[in-house]
C-alpha cells in the first residue's frame, strides 16, 4: 500500500484535476495486474466534496451515511453495551443466582452509580425509558439489598433483558462500515473512488463530531482500513492541509504539492504551504521520537504500530517523500522564478540544506484550456489529451516507481527543468512552448 497526498495551499490551485488523473494514470500504468484492487481515489473533502459529482459515479452509501453509523457506535454501542453490563447482574442477583459480594455485582453497581446519565438523551431504544428511570433512582440504591426494592422489582419486570440484547446485536452489527458499500468504480478506468457526495461537515451533528477524538478515531481508522485495501491511494486533500485530520498526514507515505504557478502571489502561498507543512512535520516528529504525542495523534500512531510495527513507522515518519507538482505553467519561465524563491524561503528558515535533497521536483503541467472542471468535461483529460497524458504519466511513474530519477532542489534550475521535460518523453520543449503560445 502506498498512500499518496495531492496537496495545496489554497482552494482552486488543482488538486482535484490532478488526482483524478493521476489516479487514472496509475491504474493504467498497472495494468490491473498487480492486484484486484489497484487504485482508490479518495475525496478527503468533506466541506464540499466533488468527485463523485465530477465523474458521475455514485456510491452505493454516502460519507453521510458513514458518519451516522460511527456515530452510532461511539454514543449507541457503548452506551447500550455498558447498560447490558449493569442490567445482567443486577437481575442475576434479583432471581437469587448472584451473591450480594459478588464482585462482578459490585462492579456493576459502581458503573451504575457512575455512569453519565445525559447519555439517555443523545439514545433511543425500546427499553430505554424504563432502563432510565432505573437510573432516576440512584440515589435510593447504595447496596445490593437495595436492588430488591418494589419499585426496582416493578421496573424490571417492564425491562425484557433477551429483547434488550437482541436490540443491542443489532445496533453491534450496524456500527461497522462495510467498506465496498461506500466505494465505486470508474469503469473506464478502473479504479475506486471513495468519499464525499455530500456535505458533511456543514451538518451541524457532523460538524460536532468530527471534533470529538473518539468519534474521528473512528474515521481515522476507517480510512486507515481502506488504505489497506488498495496498491495504491490518493488522497485529495483539502485546501489549507487536512486539519481535524492531521493525523493522517503521518501514515502518508508521499505528500505531493500542488504549486500553482500561474501567479505571483500563488506561486508564494504555494511556497507558505509547503513550509507549513515541514512545521507541522517536524513537530509531529520530533514530538514522537520524544514520546510526548498525546490525544487523537497518540491514539493513532499506536494503531498505526500495531499495523506496521514501531520500526515501520519510525521508516515511514523518517522518509517521507515530498514532492512539487508545477500547475499551470504558462511559459518555462515561471518555474526557475518559484524555485529561486522557495530555495530563498527555505535558506531565511535555515531549512534549505535539511531539505534541498528531500524536495523532489516531480511534474510540470501547463495551463491547458482542455482542463476544464466547470463543465466537467474536461476533468478526466488523462487518455484524451496526448501532451497533458504525457505530463500526467511522468508523475503516476515518479509515484510508482521509486527507481524513477527525480532531481531535488539542490540541482541546477537549469537541469531540474529540461529533466522534467524530458521524462515527460514527448517532443515536449516544442509542444510546450505551443501550447503556451496558443493560451497567449
Ligand atoms: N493546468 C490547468 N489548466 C487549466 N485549468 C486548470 C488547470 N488545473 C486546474 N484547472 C482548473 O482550475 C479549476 C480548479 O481546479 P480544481 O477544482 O482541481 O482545484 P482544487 O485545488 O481541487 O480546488 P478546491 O480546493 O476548491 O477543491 C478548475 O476549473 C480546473 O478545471
Ligand atoms: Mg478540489
Amino acid at each position: 500500500m502506498a498512500v499518496v497526498s495531492i496537496i495545496g495551499h489554497k482552494g482552486g490551485v488543482g488538486k482535484t484535476t490532478l488526482s483524478i488523473n493521476i489516479a487514472a494514470a496509475i491504474t493504467q500504468a498497472l495494468n490491473s495486474a498487480t492486484s484486484d484492487k489497484p487504485v482508490c481515489l479518495f475525496d478527503l473533502d468533506l466541506r464540499l466534496p466533488t468527485i463523485t459529482g465530477i465523474l458521475n459515479s455514485h456510491p452505493q452509501k454516502t460519507f453521510f451515511d458513514l458518519f451516522e453509523t460511527l456515530a452510532n457506535r461511539t454514543y449507541q454501542v457503548d452506551f447500550l453495551q455498558t447498560l447490558y453490563q449493569i442490567l445482567v447482574p443486577f437481575r442475576e442477583y434479583k432471581e437469587g443466582n448472584l451473591p450480594k459480594e459478588s464482585p462482578r455485582l459490585l462492579k456493576s453497581i459502581a458503573i451504575y452509580k457512575n455512569l453519565n446519565e445525559k447519555l439517555f438523551n443523545y439514545s433511543n431504544f425500546e427499553f430505554g425509558d424504563q432502563i432510565h428511570e432505573l437510573f432516576l433512582m440512584r440515589g435510593e440504591i447504595e447496596r445490593p439489598s437495595d436492588l430488591r426494592k418494589k419499585e426496582v422489582t416493578q421496573l424490571f419486570k417492564r425491562i425484557d433483558i433477551k429483547k434488550f440484547k437482541n436490540i443491542l446485536r443489532e445496533y453491534e452489527s450496524n456500527a461497522q462500515p462495510n467498506i465496498d458499500e461506500y466505494i465505486s468504480y470508474i469503469e473506464e478506468y478502473g479504479f475506486a473512488i471513495l468519499g464525499g457526495e455530500i456535505p458533511i461537515i456543514g451538518k451541524k451533528h457532523h460538524r460536532q463530531r468530527i471534533n470529538e477524538p473518539e468519534f474521528l478515531a473512528l474515521f481515522l481508522e476507517f480510512i486507515q482500513k481502506v488504505c489497506e485495501e488498495f496498491g495504491h491511494v490518493i488522497l485529495d486533500t483539502p485546501a489549507g492541509g487536512v486539519n481535524h485530520l492531521s493525523s493522517i498526514m503521518n501514515s502518508i507515505d508521499q505528500v505531493l504539492f500542488i504549486f500553482d504557478v500561474s501567479n505571483t502571489i500563488a506561486i508564494k502561498g504555494s511556497i507558505d504551504a509547503l513550509h507549513t507543512f515541514i512545521d507541522y512535520y517536524e513537530d509531529f516528529y520530533e514530538n514522537y521520537q520524544k514520546g510526548s504525542l498525546s490525544g487523537l495523534d497518540k491514539a493513532y500512531v499506536d494503531r498505526l504500530i500495531l499495523a506496521k510495527g514501531e520500526k515501520g513507522v519510525l521508516d515511514a515518519l523518517a522518509n517521507k517523500k515530498m514532492g512539487i507538482i508545477f500547475n499551470r505553467c504558462q511559459t518555462n519561465k515561471e518555474i526557475p522564478l518559484c524555485l529561486d524563491q522557495l530555495r530563498e524561503y527555505l535558506e531565511t528558515l535555515d531549512k534549505y540544506e535539511k531539505y534541498k535533497d528531500r524536495i523532489h521536483l516531480v511534474g510540470l503541467v501547463p495551463n491547458h484550456k482542455v482542463i476544464n472542471i466547470t463543465n466537467n468535461r474536461g476533468t478526466l483529460f488523462y487518455d484524451k489529451d496526448k501532451t497533458l497524458s504525457n505530463r500526467v504519466d511522468a508523475i503516476a511513474r515518479s509515484i510508482i516507481d521509486s527507481n524513477v530519477a527525480q532531481p531535488t532542489l539542490a540541482y541546477s534550475n537549469k537541469e531540474i527543468l529540461s529533466n522534467l521535460e524530458k521524462r515527460s518523453k514527448s517532443r515536449i520543449g516544442r509542444t510546450f512552448s505551443r501550447i503556451a503560445s496558443s493560451l497567449s
